[in-house]
């Protein structure tokens, strides 16, 4: 195997997603003390802070090193070089959370025991589901008194329409958790309510006096049946399903114990991908190639506007990276020198002199880089797999000042480039429409026109409840359709029409009047993205 291989083999690259709450911040904190990035817990609780009101998070981003370098964080287990990006996941919501996703190899999907799926998790999962990601369910929280175990895997197959397996299973749950059985390695991690520590046991016999005794009559009795019911009942877990994003294996345990977080590492470093080959337009990437690659998914901005200066986020999809090197950009056709390349560990960041397919390497920008541009060794590559998907809120914006309009425009194209808001233009009236999927984003994009590019600006509501992106095989239907209706078309920054949807009952009734239309839910308007 060569070095390339080899350093493939030992990386996992993924991003947590969860509703706020589930645990998150908390597992992502016991994740980083078992690798051994950070020496305490409350670290990573400190980003907290940011989440609740835009002056908290203008603030913090002024002081900038925290959330950059919480961006990605990247840390060993077991001979395993493990990268975790950061999904903002709070109020803070917006695309980059679904940008992420394009960045990794699986997820970890973290559900509360207490209230099983919630609306931020089914939104996340659905981008999982349209890119095929593997995914991995830690079931949070089994120190409180929580869902039925069987609800729970019902509930999650159920809401997110995934196949959910579990490998190990709770015995008892809240104040009488006595802790978890690994249905695989027949394994019983053992719960102690009075210290929260935990103990290991092997199960040969699991109706052995011994095991009973440990765990109660009552517990094994109970545990026996659901045993019996799982092999009965539910599915097992099956490599290429999960691999291919139909079914999730499903852990039990408890972040703020540390409880279970082991098995889950393991199951990381076991189960979930290596860095996989990417897709491009012109062909597919294999991670293994020696020439190296590179797509830039985040674009982190200074907000000091003194310095302008960005850094760009690109994850490395082939070769061997090394610092110094100069990468190709079709889109900017020129070559950058990428001097000092930053990598991330936990809460430091530090010039790195390698970089291997799956890791993040942040590149210092003046303002050239946008996101979705590919980088490589000289080859025309342009990766795919970062589109725009439909804003869930819109606001028409008009600047104060008509005298300023070129500073919102330039200003707009700049947090476009960065993926902080999608724009449109619509066709009758050549009005400006932002789209968001968080309140925050305008919020910061507002502030961030007024104090870096002097141009202030105020919003306007539009009720429009999601934007399509439309095709047709001919041109000419097309401008029929834009045509015909207009006051509700609108063009992206990439100059591709999209329609602005009232609701769900319009989307039928166009389909009806246009049937050569095709309507997408993204702006690679990829067959799996029509409706
Ligand atoms: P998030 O990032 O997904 O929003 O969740 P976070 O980790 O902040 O956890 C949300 C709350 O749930 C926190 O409590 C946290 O301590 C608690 N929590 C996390 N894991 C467990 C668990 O296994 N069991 C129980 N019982 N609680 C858990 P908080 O009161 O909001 O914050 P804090 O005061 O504890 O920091």
């Amino acid at each position: 195997m060569t070095k390339l291989e080899e350093e493939i083999k030992r990386r996992r690259t993924f991003a947590i997603i969860s509703h706020p709450d589930a645990g998150k911040t908390t597992i992502t904190e016991k994740l980083l003390l078992f690798g051994g990035a950070i020496q305490q817990a409350g670290a990573v609780k400190a980003k907290k802070t940011a989440k609740y009101t835009t002056s908290d998070w203008m603030e913090l981003e002024k002081e900038r090193g925290v959330s950059v370098s919480t961006s990605v964080m990247c840390f060993e287990y077991n001979n395993h070089i493990i990268n975790l990006l950061d999904t903002p996941g709070h109020a803070d919501f917006s695309e980059d959370t679904y940008r992420t996703l394009s960045a990794v190899d699986s997820v970890l999907m973290m559900i509360d025991s207490v209230k099983g799926v919630e609306s931020r998790t089914r939104k996340l999962m659905e981008v999982c589901k349209q890119r095929d990601i593997p995914v991995i369910t830690f079931i949070n929280k089994l120190d409180r008194e929580g869902m039925n175990p069987f609800d729970l895997i019902d509930n999650i197959e159920k809401e997110l329409d995934i196949q959910a397996t579990p490998m190990t299973w709770p015995i008892s749950m809240g104040k009488t958790f006595k802790g978890i059985y690994n249905i695989y390695n027949k394994q019983y991690l053992r719960f102690n309510t009075t210290d929260k520590s935990f103990t290991p046991i092997d199960v040969n016999n699991i109706n052995s006096p011994e095991f009973i005794n440990l765990i109660s009559e009552n517990d094994h009795k109970k545990l026996i049946e659901d045993l019996d019911m799982i092999n009965g009942a539910v599915d097992k877990f099956y490599y290429p399903l999960y691999k291919d994003g139909l079914q999730t294996p499903v852990y039990f345990g408890s972040a703020i114990n540390n409880f279970g977080v082991l098995d889950l590492l393991d199951a990381m470093i076991k189960i979930a991908p290596e860095p996989q080959p990417a897709p491009a337009i012109e062909r597919i990437v294999a991670p293994d190639e020696n020439k190296v690659t590179g797509l830039v998914f985040k674009i982190h901005a200074n907000m000091d506007p003194k310095h302008r200066d960005r850094i760009a986020f690109m994850r490395i999809n082939s070769g061997v990276f090394t610092r110094g090197m100069k990468l190709f950009s079709h889109r900017l056709n020129r070559e950058i020198k990428i001097a000092n390349p930053l990598t991330f560990m936990a809460q430091d960041r530090s010039i790195t002199e390698e970089a291997y397919p799956g890791d993040i390497v942040g590149i210092h920008d003046t303002g050239l880089i946008k996101i979705g541009d590919s980088f490589t060794e000289g080859e025309l590559l342009n990766f795919t797999g970062i589109p725009n998907f439909s804003p869930e809120l819109f606001k028409k914006v008009i600047v104060k000042n008509a005298l300023k309009s070129k500073q919102l425009t330039k200003g707009l194209n700049q947090l476009l480039e960065e993926g902080a808001i999608q724009l449109f233009k619509q066709v009758l009236d050549n009005q400006l429409v932002l789209g968001a999927v968080g309140e925050l984003q305008f919020d910061v994009v507002k502030f961030r026109l007024q104090n870096e590019y002097g141009a202030d600006c105020n919003y306007l509501p539009y009720s429009i409840a999601f934007a399509y992106w439309i095709k047709a095989d001919e041109q000419a239907t097309i401008d029929k359709f834009i045509y015909e209706n207009k006051q509700y078309l609108a063009m992206d920054h990439m100059d591709n029409p999209v329609y602005f949807f009232r609701g769900n009952w319009e989307v039928e009734h166009l389909k009806e009047l246009y049937p050569k239309i095709n309507f997408y839910k993204t702006s690679e308007c990829k067959e799996k993205d029509r409706i």
